[in-house]
């Protein structure tokens, strides 16, 4: 369960050599309360499907891979079914597991990154549907005292791309499983994201199913965001920034095109990627890192970069922007130095 001197180049989708000092691995809620209570992993870094952390050379810190597996129905009714599936569980197989038996909620979260216990902490999200339309509850292990506690959807706060658990109970608790309720029948698919609606009318797909709308989106991602066994990246580097009516406004004097969405408190919404393409970043690389020629919010490791590297790089695209938009993109991925 514990290890010494692990390699991490392929516990993180970008690919970057780094080395664990100290390694355990966690394969059930048991497993982690002893981890957690084993005093050397006090400050230990989470990790789970390594879709979106970057880590440095040598992390200082111990790493606790929550390795959890499992997916359970545990009610249903004519309509209605609720999963319960294990952190470790790797978050499109449960997409394609779900599609398998006929259930409806997340064929739009098709080909997400990661594993099911990072979804609710980031509330995840794509065309047009988020975790939270789905979630039912999450249990999670307090690191301080190893007790286990069970939180509701409310409870979880979600917001855009966020959470409680990155807020008031950031790094203090360990997710270990996640109920999802799912529909089986007197569904409404989500199709309103134009690429999706594009991709069915192109098939001759007026009446779509819910794996007809999972297609759609694996063809769509599939075309603009690299596979990171082939090129290394976490997905979406930076988050889409929020900002003010009053500084959305001043903007779009500035930059009459800014493409924008209102947000329910009046806020606007900007495409991170929008604000890299026009400072002129996309498809730009710098030695072995680089900003993806097909969506500009992807950083990539050509190979050999190492996580310093890509960091380094990541602060030159903040700084970019800053200094034309006024506006600090904040990271969507987590630095394990
Ligand atoms: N755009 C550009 N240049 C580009 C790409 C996009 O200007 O190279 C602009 C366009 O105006 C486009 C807009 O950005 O309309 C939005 O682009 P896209 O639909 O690709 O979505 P996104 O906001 O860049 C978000 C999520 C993705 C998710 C997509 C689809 C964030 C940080 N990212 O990206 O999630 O797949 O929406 O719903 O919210 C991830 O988190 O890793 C991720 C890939």
């Amino acid at each position: 369960m514990i290890k010494q001197g692990v390699s991490l180049k392929t516990y993180n989708s970008f690919g970057v050599v780094a080395k664990a000092d100290l390694f355990a691995v966690a394969k059930s809620t048991e497993d982690l309360q002893l981890i957690l209570g084993d005093r050397r992993f006090h400050s230990a870094w989470i990790l789970g499907g390594g879709s979106n952390t970057l880590f440095c050379n040598a992390p200082k810190q111990p790493i606790i891979h929550v390795n959890i597996a499992g997916i359970q129905i545990i009610e249903e009714d004519t309509e209605d079914v609720v999963i319960l599936v294990g952190s470790g569980v790797n978050w499109h197989e449960l997409v394609l597991w779900s599609l398998e038996q006929g259930f409806r909620g997340i064929e739009n979260l098709s080909l997400i990154p990661g594993n099911v216990g990072a979804a609710p902490i980031q509330n995840i999200g794509a065309y047009g549907v988020e975790l939270q339309d789905v979630f039912e509850k999450c249990s999670f292990v307090h690191r301080n005292n190893q007790t286990i506690e069970t939180f509701d959807k409310a409870a979880c706060k979600f917001g855009y791309r966020d959470s409680i658990f990155k807020n008031e109970l950031k790094n203090k608790v360990v997710i270990t499983n996640v109920s999802l309720r799912l529909k089986k029948k007197n569904y409404n698919l989500n199709t309103s994201y134009g690429a999706i609606e594009q991709e069915l009318l192109s098939n001759n797909i007026t009446v779509p199913s819910p794996k007809d709308v999972s297609d759609a989106v694996i063809k769509i991602r599939s075309n603009k965001l690299p596979d990171p066994k082939q090129l290394g990246n976490a997905g979406s580097f930076f988050k889409n920034p929020i900002v003010s009516n009053t500084q959305f406004q001043k903007l779009k004097t500035s930059f009459a095109d800014i493409p924008h969405y209102i947000q329910p408190n009046g806020n606007y919404k900007i495409p991170a990627a929008w604000l890299i393409e026009q400072v002129g970043l996309k498809g730009v690389r710098k030695g072995e890192v680089g900003i993806h020629k097909h969506h500009a919010l992807v950083l990539l490791n050509y190979g050999n970069a190492s996580g310093q590297d890509i960091r380094d790089f990541s602060l030159s695209v903040q700084e970019k922007v800053q200094n034309h938009f006024n506006i600090l993109l904040q990271p969507e991925v987590n630095f394990c130095c």
